[in-house]
């Protein structure tokens, strides 16, 4: 998206600011305690080691508390997360405290991984992204999910679901219009996998 209007950008952090001054924080501490029922898919620090569960470690905190209450309000309809949000995400409370626990967490790729053919080829196709993923997938923006460091196997699923319509979401629905094709899609997929994340130091 060459040209993404400055504006937008700018009003886009004006509003995440207001909204800030009106967040309450969940508490980590008691949030690791209710972690207890993820660790079977995504650990208990929340890098999790198999590829289709997505890692939560070191993501932003109101991206997770959007997310488990799109899962509970089946506005991201995913039946494994549906059954996990009936019984545990009822309470906005439970959401706020568990998102501030996988937050607070490090994420376990904290170096670059190889650059393979393929992760270059989709160093070459990430320009639109970078304005709200940044060019590393560090995402500095709490309601752009961080993609650095997450696993290839997941950002693919994630991605031919916003293309094929089975995620929908307004900005992504519109970007998934630029994937081309599968090799796109992996090729993107993998670059932002390689990159480590910023949660490391
Ligand atoms: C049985 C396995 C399983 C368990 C247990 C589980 N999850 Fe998940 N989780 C998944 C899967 C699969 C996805 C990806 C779903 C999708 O495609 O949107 C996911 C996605 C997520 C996401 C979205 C991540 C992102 O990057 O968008 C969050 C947040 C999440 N889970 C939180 C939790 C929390 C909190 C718990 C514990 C209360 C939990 N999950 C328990 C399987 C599980
Ligand atoms: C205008 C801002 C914006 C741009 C540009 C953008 N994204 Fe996103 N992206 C988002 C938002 C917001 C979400 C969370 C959407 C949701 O709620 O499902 C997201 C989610 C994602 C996810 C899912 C992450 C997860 O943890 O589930 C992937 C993968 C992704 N974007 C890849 C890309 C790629 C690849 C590009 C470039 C082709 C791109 N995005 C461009 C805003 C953007």
């Amino acid at each position: 998206m060459h040209g993404y209007p400055k504006h937008m950008k700018i009003f886009v952090i004006i509003s995440l600011l207001l909204l800030n001054t009106v967040y309450a924080a969940g508490d980590p501490i008691v949030g690791k305690t209710k972690a207890i029922h993820c660790i079977s898919c995504h650990t208990i620090d929340g890098n999790s080691k198999i590829p289709i569960y997505p890692k939560l470690a070191g993501q932003h905190e109101l991206y997770l508390i959007k997310i488990m209450k799109d899962y509970r309000d089946k506005v991201r309809d995913v039946p494994t997360m549906y059954t996990i949000a009936k019984k545990y995400f009822n309470d906005d409370n439970d959401i706020e405290d568990l998102a501030a626990h996988f937050a607070s967490q490090k994420s376990d790729i904290c170096i670059q991984q190889p650059q393979t053919p393929q992760v270059k080829a989709g160093r070459r196709k990430i320009e639109s992204c970078a304005v709200c993923h940044e060019p590393d997938g560090n995402s500095t923006l709490p309601f752009f999910p961080k993609l650095a460091g997450q696993h290839k196997t997941y950002l693919i699923k994630a991605m031919q679901a916003y293309k094929n319509g089975s995620r929908q979401e307004s900005q992504m629905s519109q970007m998934a219009l630029l994937f081309s094709d599968d090799t796109d899609i992996e090729n993107i997929a993998a670059y932002f996998a390689a990159q480590k994340s910023n949660t490391c130091k």
